[in-house]
């Protein structure tokens, strides 16, 4: 029975996958490279550098890891600024009626996010409260696909992944929850292509998925 929920943040809690796009595409102007949207939505779930190799895919010159660090570390930068301006108003639609209702249902709630700004966007949002684990990616070595941050997030939460549902945007991340054994509610991007168990595209859809556990409410 599932007893937890583990929400990727980027793209599913936030609408900062916008955010990512806009600090890559300044970056790849200043290249001269083209950098298209569905370059961009690509570039959800995955790491800094993997979304790196996308912006460079348009570019025939060859860049050092030396170059392609100091890239990155200028489009954190960038979008770090970005970030500043967030407020709780910029949490996804229902995101801040949703949480605290999973939790009155009576289900454990965790972030399981590759990003390693998640601290900084949950603090800004207010959206860390209604979290009972953090899962990001300071504390992961291989991003999604790979299963390391879900697993992760379940094990914080001290539940076995068949306890866990995983929700995502990317379709790295619904592979990533798959690969970790987790029922999967693929929402947005990865729902237009079906990823999921279940295939969402606003988040009150989630509240029929998840009625109240027994002995909640
Ligand atoms: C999330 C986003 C990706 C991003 C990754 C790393 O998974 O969906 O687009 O590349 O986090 O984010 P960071 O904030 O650490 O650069
Ligand atoms: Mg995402």
């Amino acid at each position: 029975m599932i007893q937890a929920i583990l929400f990727d943040l980027d793209g599913v809690l936030v609408d900062t996958d916008v955010l990512h796009y806009q600090a890559w595409k300044e970056l790849a102007d200043r290249l001269g490279i083209p950098f298209t949207r569905e370059q961009g939505n690509r570039c959800r779930g995955i790491s800094r550098m993997d979304s790196l190799e996308i912006v460079l895919e348009g570019s025939d010159k060859p860049y050092t890891q030396e170059e392609k660090e100091v890239f990155a570390r200028e489009k954190n930068a960038r979008y770090q600024q970005l970030l500043a301006a967030l407020t709780p108003g910029h949490a996804a639609p229902g995101a801040q009626l949703l949480l605290p209702e999973l939790r009155r249902r009576g289900y454990r709630l965790a972030l399981a996010s590759g990003s390693k700004n998640a601290g900084l966007i949950l603090e800004r949002t207010g959206l860390g409260r209604w979290l009972d684990a953090v899962a990001d990616g300071n504390l992961i070595t291989r991003s999604k696909p790979d299963p390391e941050v879900f697993l992760t997030a379940a094990g914080l939460l001290g539940m076995s992944p068949k306890q866990c549902a995983a929700v995502d945007d990317a379709l790295a991340g619904v592979q990533a929850g798959r690969a970790a054994g987790m029922v999967t509610v693929a929402f947005g991007d990865a729902a237009l292509h079906r990823a999921g168990d279940h295939n969402i595209q606003s988040l009150e859809e989630m509240l029929p998925l998840f009625p109240p556990l027994e002995g909640c409410l």
